[in-house]
């Protein structure tokens, strides 16, 4: 097993099925009355956030309190952070203190790479900046998989703000590793010109939604993320909810099987319709409710735990 995750890139397909699987045994946890397992006992889990954080703050803490581990939440606002700490010496205290694993969002690129060189325990990698994000590729591709059975051949259309995604970036490499087909759909000004041969060969880019709907198994819509945006990358909100939002009319060219996902938070009524969050084939309640499973599998494997029988 990989002792950090830090990229989609670090999960071979063996590794990433191990994780689903353990993942769906974590899941019959949440439909028992004790919703608690004794694997994690005695372990410290930290949760570094220096950027906001709703769905993957709690999805974490959540998982790693079902496993029994202690967890200690840290946020930047409120600590010596504000008072200029860097993160070396963060990761000093958090390494005097024996944390087992560590789990970090922060908005520079490349800072949760930094932090494994400097402590003992497992990196998580929560977000960072515009790169990467791989628990949450791993509870889009636990979704994907069952809601529709499989992941080899899927065909995935990941739409709207690519440029500013570290969800999309780590989308295309576990989703090309498991062997599903994506599509990157969006204005040019928001598809990095070499992203698809620079991830993984077999990236297609289209510039047309419309076009791709119809062979889509699955589509992934992605925020517009106006905080990283110091420039303007579309006309208006409105021009680009024409071209790149998915509404009602839109969804109805959808294969019957096809399934709608968004990492979350939305904007409703730019890249999604309310019509379309709030549709049967929408599965953004699933992906949070799974990303509690996943997580918990992620912090159980890292931390040595081997897969079949998780749950029992
Ligand atoms: C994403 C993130 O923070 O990267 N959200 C999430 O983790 N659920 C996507 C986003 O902010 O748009």
């Amino acid at each position: 097993m990989i002792k950090h995750l830090l990229s989609g890139a670090d999960l071979d397909a063996e590794t990433a099925t191990l994780i689903l699987d353990t993942a769906a045994e974590m899941a019959t946890l949440a439909g028992r009355e004790v919703k608690k397992l004794p694997t994690l006992r005695g372990r410290t889990v930290v949760n570094l956030f220096y950027e906001d954080s709703t769905r993957t703050r709690i999805s974490f803490e959540a998982a790693a309190k079902r496993l029994s581990a202690d967890v200690i939440n840290f946020s930047a606002k409120g600590s010596s952070v504000s008072k200029g700490e860097s993160l070396k010496d963060t990761a000093l205290t958090l390494q005097a203190m024996g944390a087992d694993a560590v789990v970090i969002r922060h908005p520079a690129s490349g800072a949760p790479h930094r932090l494994a060189n400097w402590i003992d325990g497992s990196v998580v990698n929560a977000g960072d900046g515009t790169h990467e994000h791989p628990t949450q590729a791993l509870l889009d591709a636990y979704t994907m998989r069952s809601r529709l059975g499989r992941l080899a051949g899927l065909h995935v259309a990941v739409v709207g703000d690519v440029l500013h995604s570290r969800v999309a970036r780590s989308n295309v490499l576990l989703l090309s590793t498991l062997g599903a087909k994506v599509t990157l759909v969006g204005p040019p000004t928001l598809i990095p010109v070499d992203i698809a041969t620079a991830l993984a060969p077999g990236v297609q880019v289209s510039y047309d939604l419309d076009a791709v709907l119809p062979t889509a198994d699955v589509v992934m819509m992605l925020r517009v993320q106006r905080e990283r945006m110091a420039d303007s990358y579309f006309p208006s909100a409105r021009e680009y909810a024409r071209r790149y939002g998915l509404d009602a009319p839109r969804m109805r060219r959808l294969a019957e099987h096809a399934i709608v996902m968004h990492p979350g938070p939305m904007n409703r009524g730019m890249e999604i319709a309310a019509e379309v969050a709030d549709s049967p084939r929408s599965t953004i309640v699933e992906q949070v409710a799974n990303g509690v499973s996943v997580r918990m599998a992620v912090l159980y494997l890292l931390l040595g735990g081997r897969g079949a029988g998780a749950a029992q």
